[in-house]
């Protein structure tokens, strides 16, 4: 039987337009390998069809980087036999592209006789925050906020988390991208949201905080007053966008990272808990990282963000859940299903 620190798992993430390979021995990340998808910029999103095409494109190629990168052996050929386990994202995402993984992780599994493990993909964005030597103590809370969620979560353990709080619409990045597009910004809008609002006055323009109860978030409401906003202002002057982009982008990342930082806040108070983590590929936002750290001064909090790369989809948090999952017997076999929408 292996130490714990010897245990050497691959991890393979493919829920919607990154395929990526990583691999994690003892807790730790060796490689992290991602390859971005840029055939879906011209239609404005992510198009399902041509995402699982260009995992199956790039996964081999992907998987033998992030091999090579851990340097696992000296030849190259035996680093396959290094692994004890592959896991892979089996929830939430995109049916296709998530078949792709799943089944290049079977196919190898089976050929090594090795084990599988089934990573929720939501569970491995809060356990981003444990890769870093500078971790958060059990338990902490972590702000997810990706293209597809938006969530609080209570984590009592690398597998005891409870959503205290969750989008009762829109996810944050989803109110990103869509104001993006209202601006006739390239789709994924969000980094250029962000990018746009560092030159802009984020008291310019005000848009009005939704009133949802509990720990709950909307941001349906916000993407319509944003519109309508739009639409008023380009009847009084047509170029009123070019005009005002950077004060626009501004405003809304404003109030969007102030209805995300808000909850955070009331959860804490709640709770009481001080060690916070944000997660997710939203939590790359410059306004929202501002903005949580300086929160995390005000209330006394431990502020946790994860590095830049394990902010978007990655498969070193799929590799590092693997980790914690095979430490603790939880694995699937080869009938193992993925699922778009998982609770968990
Ligand atoms: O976690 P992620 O990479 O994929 C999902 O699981 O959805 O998150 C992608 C989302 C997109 O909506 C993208 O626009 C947003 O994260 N995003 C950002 C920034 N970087 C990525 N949103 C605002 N500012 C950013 N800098
Ligand atoms: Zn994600």
């Amino acid at each position: 039987m292996l130490k714990p620190d010897k245990i050497t798992i691959l991890g393979i993430e493919s829920s919607c337009d990154e395929t990526s390979a990583s691999v994690c021995r003892g807790g730790r990340i060796l490689s992290n390998i991602i390859a971005n998808q840029s055939v879906h910029e011209k239609y404005g999103g992510v198009v399902p069809e041509l995402a699982s095409r260009a995992h199956i494109q790039n996964i081999v190629p992907v998987v033998d980087a992030a091999l090579q990168a851990a340097k696992l052996s000296n030849n190259p050929q035996d680093s396959l036999k290094k692994i004890q386990a592959i896991a892979f994202t089996q929830a939430p995402g995109l049916i296709g592209s998530l078949l792709v993984g799943s089944q290049f992780a079977k196919s190898v599994a089976l050929s090594l006789k090795i084990p599988l493990v089934g990573v929720h993909h939501m569970q491995a964005h809060v356990l981003a925050n444990l890769i870093d030597d500078r971790r958060p103590s059990f338990p902490f809370l972590c702000l997810t906020v990706s293209g597809g969620h938006t969530q609080i979560v209570l984590c009592e353990s690398p597998s005891v988390m409870k959503i205290l709080g969750e989008t009762i619409d829109d996810a944050a990045g989803e109110a990103f991208d869509k104001s993006a597009k209202m601006l006739g910004l390239p789709y994924p809008g969000g980094p250029l949201v962000d990018k746009y609002a560092r030159q802009g006055n984020s008291k310019r323009f005000t848009f009005p905080e939704p009133q949802i109860p509990g720990l709950n978030f909307s941001f349906s409401g916000l993407k319509t007053s944003i519109l309508y906003f739009l639409q008023e202002q380009k009847s009084k002057k047509q170029s009123f966008i070019q005009d005002n982009l950077p004060d626009i982008c501004a405003s809304i990342q404003e109030r969007i990272v102030t209805i995300l930082l808000n909850k955070l806040r009331n959860a804490s108070v709640q709770t009481g808990i001080k060690d916070v983590c944000i997660a997710g590929g939203v939590s790359a936002n410059s306004g929202l990282r501002k903005g949580f750290e300086q929160m995390g001064k005000n209330y006394n909090w431990n502020t946790f963000i994860p590095a830049f790369e394990y902010c978007t989809d990655n498969a070193a948090m799929i590799a590092l859940t693997g980790y914690y999952k095979y430490m603790d017997n939880d694995l699937v076999d080869l009938s193992a299903g993925v699922t778009a929408r998982a609770e968990w």
